[in-house]
């Protein structure tokens, strides 16, 4: 049976977002985990919002009032101002991006500050230079590096980019949880110990909002994000492989709770990992019941802390790469989530040596069966 495919009603956006009630919000992460990983699940009402697993849902932050009102003291301004008709309070609350800094602000800074660390490490012209420079230093850091600086509350908005939503993927099956979208989210938080270079914590814009500042009941601005290259298979036979450490494995919550209100009887197989199997095992009842019930078929864990040499999921797919490969040749669909940066491509690298190994390939000939998969959708990633 395949789910049908209704097409979205286009009225919810960043300029019109529903407001989905905050109905749960637990944290997933267990005592002494370095993490914070949260539930959220939201009421989507009479939306008409419809969802497939793998598809996000984008949330429209509100500013964290206390960095406002930090912004507002470090340049001598007042939230009541009146900018193109609307306060300055409210428009640093909800409609300008005040903590990751983007080009026009450093740019104004330098040209204003032309004697600070920012203006020299603008003029090598060094991208990477300059990422590293920026890495942990938020609108906030950078204008008390440039103390002389003032704006004006118009040159302030005009220097700040809009405030963007930020996509989550959907956790949940509308089949198992109609209505309902739960979310998987790690909170962004770092700084703020002498560990971590000391000064205040910086918070994760999005993440903190939904963790510190939307109480249960209160609702949230939404709108879906569909991803269409990233679904089930229409064929409920077809054998699914899953690659999700962190919060990767949130689609895949939501793969597995659909191909069992499905009744699908293709095979399952998850990989999962994080640091700690004691606190970042998330969804652990849950997964050992589906595990325990045979819908998921096979599911293997890398906890990367738990021994002296790190362990991630890659290394769980080489070791049992001949069966990896067998569910491969037998049309299995393989998916990898999460973080795009180094996983995602250690994945591929472990995939492509697997292919190799166990089909009996040179490197030519596996780099052409990974890109038939890819070509014929059976490699699929949804990465950040
Ligand atoms: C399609 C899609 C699906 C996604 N699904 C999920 C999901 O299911 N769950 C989930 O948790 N996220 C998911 N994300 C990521 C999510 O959209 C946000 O990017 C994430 O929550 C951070 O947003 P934020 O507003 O909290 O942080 P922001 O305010 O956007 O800040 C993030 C920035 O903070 C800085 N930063 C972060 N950590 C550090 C550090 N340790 N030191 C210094 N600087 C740091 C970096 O510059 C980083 O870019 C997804 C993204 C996409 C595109
Ligand atoms: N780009 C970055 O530098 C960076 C760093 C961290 C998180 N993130 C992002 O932060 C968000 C939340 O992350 P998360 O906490 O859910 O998960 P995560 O940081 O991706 O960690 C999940 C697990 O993956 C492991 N891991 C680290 N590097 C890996 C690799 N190259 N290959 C396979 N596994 C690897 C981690 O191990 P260890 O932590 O023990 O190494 C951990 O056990 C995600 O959006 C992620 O993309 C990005």
């Amino acid at each position: 049976m395949s789910t049908p495919t209704k097409p979205m009603p286009p009225r919810w956006s960043k300029r019109s977002p529903f407001p989905a009630r905050l109905v749960a919000d637990r944290l997933l992460s267990g005592p002494g985990s370095a993490k914070e990983i949260r539930h959220y699940e939201l009421d989507l009402g009479d939306s008409g919002i419809q969802y497939t697993p793998g598809d996000a849902l984008a949330v429209l932050p509100v500013n964290s009032p206390a960095l406002v009102d930090a912004l507002l003291a470090a340049q001598g301004l007042d939230g009541g101002t009146d900018v193109g008709g609307t306060d300055l309070r409210s428009r640093l609350s909800t409609e300008l991006e005040i903590s990751l800094p983007h080009r026009p602000l450093f740019k104004a800074l330098a040209e204003r500050d032309p004697d600070s660390e920012l203006a020299a490490v603008l003029a090598r012209g060094e991208k990477e230079a300059l990422h590293r420079w920026l890495w942990g230093r938020d609108v906030l850091d950078l204008l008390h590096a440039s103390r002389t600086v003032r704006f004006t509350a118009d040159e302030l908005c005009t220097v700040l980019r809009p405030l963007q939503p930020r996509a989550y993927s959907i956790s949940s099956s509308p089949l198992r949880h109609p209505g309902r979208a739960h979310l998987t989210v790690a909170s962004v938080r770092y700084g703020g110990g002498a560990e971590n270079g000391g000064g205040r914590v910086h918070g994760g814009v999005c993440s903190t909002y939904l963790a510190d500042r939307v109480d249960e009941g209160a609702t949230v601005g939404v709108f879906p994000q569909p991803n269409r290259s990233f679904g089930l298979p229409d064929d409920d036979t077809a054998p699914v492989i899953m690659v999700g450490p962190g919060t990767g494995l949130a689609p895949f919550r939501g793969f597995l709770h659909e191909r069992a209100a499905r009744g699908a009887t293709g095979p399952n197989w998850l990989f999962f990992g994080d640091q700690h199997r004691a606190s970042d095992f998330l969804y652990q009842d849950e997964l050992t019941a589906l595990a325990d019930h045979g819908l998921l078929d096979r599911i293997d864990l890398a906890f990367s802390r738990d021994q002296t040499e790190k362990v991630y999921v890659q290394a769980r797919m080489a070791e049992n790469g001949a069966d990896l490969f067998a569910w491969l040749q037998d049309g299995a669909h393989f998916y990898v989530c999460g973080d795009a940066q180094r996983m995602a491509q250690d994945v591929d690298a472990a995939l492509h040596r697997i292919v190799e190994v166990h089909g009996g390939l040179d490197a030519d000939a596996a780099r052409d069966y990974v890109k038939g998969l890819r070509t014929s959708k059976r490699y699929v990633r949804d990465v950040w």
